[in-house]
């Protein structure tokens, strides 16, 4: 039955490969909403996809959330090789080990490499905006996010994100109107991939997706499978790490 399970993924794998604008994708088995074991696949699969294209002097950049603290929890050292590890985003929400500078200290600790942090709030007020983004130390971390060989990075549940990032009832409502589904590097979609809102966010932008760079998208679970489509429709993505759940919807959509 293992031997099978796996051929299937394989299988999966392959279709995705064929019918995606991808360069790999890799598919662990079941739903991550239906097991914590599944997130945890998903990092150690994503972990590993990193470490066979990683170099010495590789510099990769991190967005926060549970699927990317699973990543770093499965990183080991590769070869004697010292990446940088930078924040994609400023801060959000409460939790500690989800924030992207947390998960940058944990993944360069895991590979032995190094971090640099991004001490400031995900979104600000447009005037403390425009003041935060000719600070030093904020120019710096975003020209090391300008030069990052890979992207690392997670997709949210549009709602989920609002919440966690506490937004406001009137930001909630005008996601709400305009059927934001998911959200990426402070970016709502809808689920033709259009931009309903960008936060004042400090940290990566969607211009940063550039061509140079290896995009490793790592996701999971049902609640998540119309966020991946519509991510799909809106920005680049070079690799993808999915749950069995979110492969075969992307299969059915095609
Ligand atoms: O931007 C997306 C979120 O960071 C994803 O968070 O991995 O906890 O679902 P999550």
């Amino acid at each position: 039955a293992i031997l099978r399970e796996i051929s299937d993924l394989d299988g999966l794998e392959t279709q995705l490969r064929q019918s995606l604008p991808i360069q790999d994708v890799k598919v662990v088995p079941g739903d991550a909403d239906q097991s914590k074991e599944v997130k945890q696949l998903l990092g150690k699969a994503a972990a590993q996809m990193l470490a066979n294209q990683i170099k010495n002097d590789s510099i990769v950049t991190v967005t926060g959330g549970s699927t990317m603290a699973a990543v770093a929890d499965h990183m080991r050292p590769v070869q004697n090789f010292h990446p940088l590890f930078v924040p994609a985003r400023g801060g959000l929400g409460d939790m500690y080990e989800y924030q992207a500078s947390s998960i940058c200290v944990q993944m360069a600790k895991q590979v032995n490499g190094s971090y640099r942090l991004l001490y400031v709030p995900d979104t600000v007020g447009e005037e403390i905006y425009s003041k935060m983004m000719e600070e030093p130390a904020v120019k710096d971390v975003l020209s090391l996010i300008e030069k990052a060989d890979f992207v690392i990075h997670g997709i949210g549940d549009a709602m989920k994100m609002a919440k966690r990032r506490k937004a406001s009832q009137e930001q909630i409502e005008h996601l709400k109107k305009n059927s934001a589904v998911g959200e990426a590097f402070g970016y709502y979609f809808d689920q033709d991939g259009k931009t309903i809102h960008q936060l004042n966010s400090i940290g990566m932008t969607k211009e940063h997706l550039t061509e140079d760079k290896t995009i490793i998208t790592v996701a999971g679970g049902t609640s998540k499978c119309q966020v991946i489509s519509a991510f799909f429709k809106w920005g680049p993505s070079d690799v993808l790490i999915i749950d069995e759940a979110m492969a075969r919807h992307l299969l059915n959509q095609i």
